[in-house]
């Protein structure tokens, strides 16, 4: 079992410094922190790195809505970020910023290395300019029609509606999308990295099994497609580093990203001498260096970023590993649906250790999305969490406290302890195969045994009879060690808990000491270690995070202004049993004037995706609603229905129109949403009593 030391550098992706984090991202910091810790459990060397990434156009437009310095903007973000991962228990060794000169330094002599070795290209490009701004404009930036299908207001790179794929000159009336000025073509002087020169040693990178392997079939396509020259320029204004005897001219944000990953590696050697940068980047370095990331950015790591280094001479990562997309209750992660759920919302009501063991619990070394489902959430960390696991020791370990002196007894049977031991193999290579689901697994099988173990043994029987008050301490004794073992298996996943769990032992819990004889070893009395994850605060959560509509930052790869979200009439219902909300008088009731309508018109509405415009009968007056009832309904089948309406709603201007009323509907949305039909019989505005 003894294995050598190995020195690893651990890194997971930079997260962009305009943006809070949220639960999609969790999941990359869970499964890369687990990782990490389950290393430094083994013993090995291992340097858990990361830093926010602080450069780019996004980042520099955000700053300027705000009124502030990027610089400012960056600094507060970083704060915010790093105790998001610190109230995740994600233990980074560094965290660090790519706005910094450690790499500024990296960044320059990188792009100095590859120019010498003739890696750099430099040709006149033709691309947007915004005369207005007197800014050049990345694709995200131009909105236009589509040239294929004709729909307004599309991105410069692709179109939402037919999903055509195009370079932002084609579109039809393009518009820049900071100022809406009609971008001039304009010529500009760019650099280019040689990405063609360096297909032999990315197919030999491939090829070296280190990859998962849709991330080499993945490459093997991009090979077919045939590599292009990478360009890395940006012109002023930007915010970044300036490009070596290139006045006005910025590194692209991609370019120093990777970068700092080593920038903040030496950012810490620097901080701790023993640690030589020279030996984790080095040409001969015989560390291991390995990339957690998300699948959207597979191009930059295992393509731009392992040449890069070859041709600076630096080493290459021994892997990229590469995970899915978290959704929730089965959908993107939405701002209307309260599923697009901050860090800090989350922290608000819930124990992080929820989430670390909900993601482990799901998580293969495969690329499949991951599907937060909140139910299955609850349900499952209460059920493994509580009712397994902690309860092996929250219903023995009062008997040792009261009966036996807090003292454990010296184990006569052996033959579970064995078995629990016997699988450590396996659940350490899961761990270090990544395959988290698999390991879980295990050990709730495990946890499974020892619990049948104790109903079984019933100790709560036993120390009503005077004469088996031994085997009720054996009983107990072994229930408790077994819980020892599994907390130590758990604890790259639950470091909360295991602390908890080694104060009540009153021992650090090791790999090593999997199978440490505890025979007299005292323990501390038993306190509650984890609550049971409760609806309401879930419901909470989903709650607070529609309420942050507002203020939420949109998803940074999308990277130009928010699309305005069309508001829906329809709110979208909770996720989880809505609570009922808080009272209301009756006062406040009475102010409501429900109508009988008849919708004597329904009509789809050009450029809105939920809505349908209908016009409501209430009784010799007519009323124009904009309803977000389009995915549930066509036209033609509501035409002639009765529904329900709020009368008395103070007329809204939307994009489309006025919006007069509001119509009742029920459902958790998408097409399962109803409208209420009034039985036939009542009358257009009737009032609703
Ligand atoms: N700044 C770049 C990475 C530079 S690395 C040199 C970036 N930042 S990000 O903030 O958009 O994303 C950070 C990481 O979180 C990425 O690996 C990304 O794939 C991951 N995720 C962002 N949203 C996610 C989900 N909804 N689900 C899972 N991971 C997601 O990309
Ligand atoms: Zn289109």
């Amino acid at each position: 079992m003894a294995t050598s030391q190995r020195k690893i550098l651990v890194t997971s992706a930079l997260p962009y410094a305009n943006g809070p984090i949220h639960l999609g991202h969790m999941l990359e910091y869970i499964q890369t922190d687990i990782w990490s810790r389950y290393q430094k459990l083994r013993g090995h060397e291992c340097h858990y790195i990361c830093a926010d990434d602080a450069h780019g156009t996004p980042i520099m437009l955000k700053a300027q809505q705000l009124g502030i310095a990027p610089e400012d903007m960056i600094a507060q973000v970083n704060k915010e970020h790093q105790q998001d991962f610190a109230d995740f228990n994600i233990a980074f060794d560094n965290y660090h910023s790519t706005h910094s000169d450690e790499n500024r330094v990296l960044a320059s002599d990188i792009y100095l290395k590859l120019r010498a070795n003739g890696y750099i290209k430099s040709k006149s490009i033709s691309q947007l300019f915004d005369p207005e701004k007197s800014m050049f404009l990345p694709d995200r930036f131009v909105k236009g029609t589509c040239p294929k299908c004709k729909s307004p207001d599309q991105y410069g790179d692709n179109c939402d509606a037919c999903g055509a794929t195009y370079s932002p000159t084609e579109l039809i009336n393009p518009k820049s999308a900071v100022s809406g000025a009609t971008p001039v073509m304009k010529d500009t002087e760019h650099f280019f990295f040689d990405l063609p020169a360096f297909e032999g040693m990315l197919k030999e990178w491939t090829r070296s099994g280190a990859l998962q392997v849709e991330m080499a079939n993945k490459l093997d396509e991009w090979f077919e497609q045939g590599l292009q020259q990478w360009d890395i320029t940006r012109d002023a204004p930007y915010f970044g580093f300036e490009i070596p005897d290139a006045p006005g001219k910025y590194f692209y944000v991609w370019l120093d990203a990777p970068i700092g990953y080593m920038g903040s590696f030496k950012n810490l050697c620097d901080k701790r001498p023993e640690l030589s940068f020279e030996e984790f980047w080095g040409k001969d370095s015989t560390a291991e260096v390995y990339h957690f990331i998300g699948k959207d950015i597979v191009y930059f790591h295992s393509l731009f970023w392992p040449a890069m280094l070859h041709g600076s001479g630096y080493r290459q990562p021994n892997s990229v590993y590469a995970h899915g997309y978290v959704t929730v209750n089965g959908a993107k992660m939405s701002k209307s649906k309260g599923t697009f759920i901050k860090a800090r919302t989350y922290l608000d009501h819930l124990d992080p250790e929820y989430l670390r063991y909900y993601y482990a619990a799901k998580l293969s070394s495969r690329i499949d999305d991951l599907d937060l489902n909140l139910e299955d959430f609850a349900q499952r960390v209460n059920s493994d969490l509580v009712g397994k696991l902690v309860n092996l020791a929250s219903r023995t370990a009062g008997f040792i406290t009261k009966r036996f002196d807090g003292k454990l007894a010296k184990i006569n049977d052996t033959t579970l302890t064995e078995a629990f031991l016997a699988k450590q193999e396996v659940i350490a290579e899961f761990y270090e195969g990544r395959e988290y689901g698999k390991a879980m697994r295990e050990i709730m099988a495990l946890a499974d045994i020892a619990n049948g173990f104790v109903a079984d043994a019933a100790p709560w029987q036993m120390v009503k009879h005077d004469d088996q008050q031994e085997a009720a301490h054996q009983v107990c004794s072994n229930a408790l060690n077994l819980f020892r073992i599994l907390v130590t298996y758990l604890k790259p996943v639950l470091p909360r808990l295991a602390q908890d769990v080694e104060a009540f032992f009153q021992l650090p819990l090791t790999w090593n000491a999997l199978n440490q004889d505890l025979a007299g070893h005292e323990i501390a009395p038993f306190k509650a270690m984890m609550q049971r994850v409760e609806l309401d605060k879930v419901n909470a959560m989903v709650a607070d995070s529609k309420d942050n509509l507002q203020v939420t930052a949109d998803a940074p790869k999308t990277a130009a202004p928010e699309k305005t979200v069309e508001s829906s009439n329809v709110s979208s219902e909770p996720l989880v049993n809505d609570p009922i909300s808080e009272t209301i008088n009756f006062d406040d009731f009475a102010k409501i004037d429900l109508r009988i309508a008849r919708i004597v018109k329904a009509e789809h509405v050009a450029d809105a995706d939920k809505l349908l415009k209908l016009q409501l009968d209430i009784g010799g007056e007519t009323r124009q609603v904009f309803a977000g009832i389009k995915s549930a309904y066509s036209p033609e089948d509501l035409e002639g229905k009765l529904t329900v309406m709020v009368a008395n709603l103070a007329p809204r201007k939307m994009r489309f129109g006025m919006s007069e009323g509001m119509v009742l509907a029920a459902g958790p949305g998408g097409s399962d949403l109803w409208i209420l039909e009034p039985h036939e019989g009542a009358q257009p505005g009737m009032r609703v009593k």
